[in-house]
């Protein structure tokens, strides 16, 4: 009884946890609570033997156990029950959905905001409830509007140094996902708005979308990758231009220079992007991974994968020992779908 109420008061503190910090602060009664039925399992030992009944010494023993087993179950829930700050993340049809939801300052995305982005891809990573992601910006008029200036106002040399290379570790995880990532722009994508689409795998805009990286009015230059990334999306040369001036750009310009796949009038942007993933849902996923390692592996050859043919070279001897690929090949020869599995 008393394990229940236990895990009762918990998974509904846990569930109302809002914050990251209320949930550790659950986490931290939880784990008195697991001391505390650990120390009542013992005391109840003792006075049980003390009084020589076996019956009620069993009793209590048995209850006092069960009340630590139903606490300690009631752990892992505590993961699932966590909820980002800056972030809304909800999973339907495989598909992780997450939105950045900052909208005062127009989804800005301030240091927090990207601890939490990294947590989310990390837990996803290799859950098969998850075979593809939509990043999108709440509100209508913007995808994210840059990093939040006023957190890094004031930042020192190596503060900023630090921002940067956490900022890169985040991106990095997210380009070289091994799950498609598209990015739904839904207004404004500059500076590590713009980063973080270019990180994406596929970019998808609403015709409203602004794209821009307008660090050089604030005296510095983008940090989470926009020199290399706009580089390699739209040529050296324009993206020098765009990096530069700091210009911004429309959707219909950004669909000109390559930089985005498609441009979607506003209320179909979601469903565009939920038509391309599915359409790669129906590919065998261990295929779809290798894929991105192997385009990344061009762009990054200078880096541990090294050669990039030989990348794609191991990668397609590897396809060869799934099963994806035996039902693959079979389903072609038997003139019917392939159902891949993922192995
Ligand atoms: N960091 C922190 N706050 C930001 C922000 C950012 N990158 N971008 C917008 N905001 C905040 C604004 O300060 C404002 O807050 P307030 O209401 O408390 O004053 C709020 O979001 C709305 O922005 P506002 O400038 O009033 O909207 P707008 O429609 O006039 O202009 C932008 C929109 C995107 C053109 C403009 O906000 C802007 O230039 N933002 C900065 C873009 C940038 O330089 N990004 C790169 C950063 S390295």
């Amino acid at each position: 009884m008393e394990g229940r109420l236990i895990q009762t008061v918990f998974q509904d503190q846990l569930q109302n946890a809002g914050s990251h910090s209320e949930v550790l602060f659950s986490q931290r009664m939880l784990l008195q609570e697991i001391i505390l039925s650990a120390f009542l399992l013992f005391n109840q030992k003792q006075r049980c033997k003390s009084s020589r009944c076996k019956y009620s010494a069993l009793r209590c023993k048995y209850s006092a156990l069960s009340n630590l087993v139903t606490t300690l179950l009631s752990l892992p829930k505590i993961n699932i029950s966590m909820r980002p700050e800056n972030l809304l993340v909800e999973i339907k049809d495989f598909i992780l959905y997450i939105t950045i939801n900052r909208p005062k300052s127009l989804n800005a995305l301030n240091i927090k905001t990207i601890v939490e982005l990294d947590d989310v891809f990390e837990e996803y990573m290799y859950n098969d409830d998850v075979r593809g992601v939509i990043i999108t910006g709440s509100g209508e008029k913007a995808f994210i509007a840059g990093a939040d200036i006023s957190e890094f106002a004031d930042f020192t040399p190596d503060q900023g140094k630090t921002m940067s290379e956490n900022g890169h570790d985040t991106f990095d995880k997210i380009e070289s996902y091994p799950k498609p990532v598209i990015a739904a722009v839904n207004g404004y994508a500059l500076g590590g708005g713009c980063e973080l689409a270019m990180a994406c795998h596929i970019r998808i805009a609403s015709e409203n979308a602004i794209f821009g990286q307008p660090e050089v009015n604030l005296g510095i230059i983008p940090g989470y990758g926009g020199t290399q990334r706009m580089a390699e999306l739209i040529g050296k040369g324009k993206a020098l231009e765009l990096l530069m001036t700091g210009d911004s750009i429309n959707a219909a310009m950004a669909k000109e220079l390559r930089l985005v796949n498609h441009v979607v009038p506003a209320p179909e942007l979601i469903s565009k992007c939920e038509e391309i993933l599915r359409k790669i849902f129906s590919k065998g996923p261990l295929a779809i991974s290798k894929l991105i390692q192997c385009v990344n592996a061009h762009y990054r050859s200078g880096g541990y994968v090294g050669d990039s043919y030989q990348t794609e070279i191991n990668q397609f001897g590897q396809c060869l020992e799934t099963e994806d690929f035996v039902e693959g090949t079979s389903a072609f020869l038997e003139k019917r779908k392939p159902a891949f599995k993922g192995r």
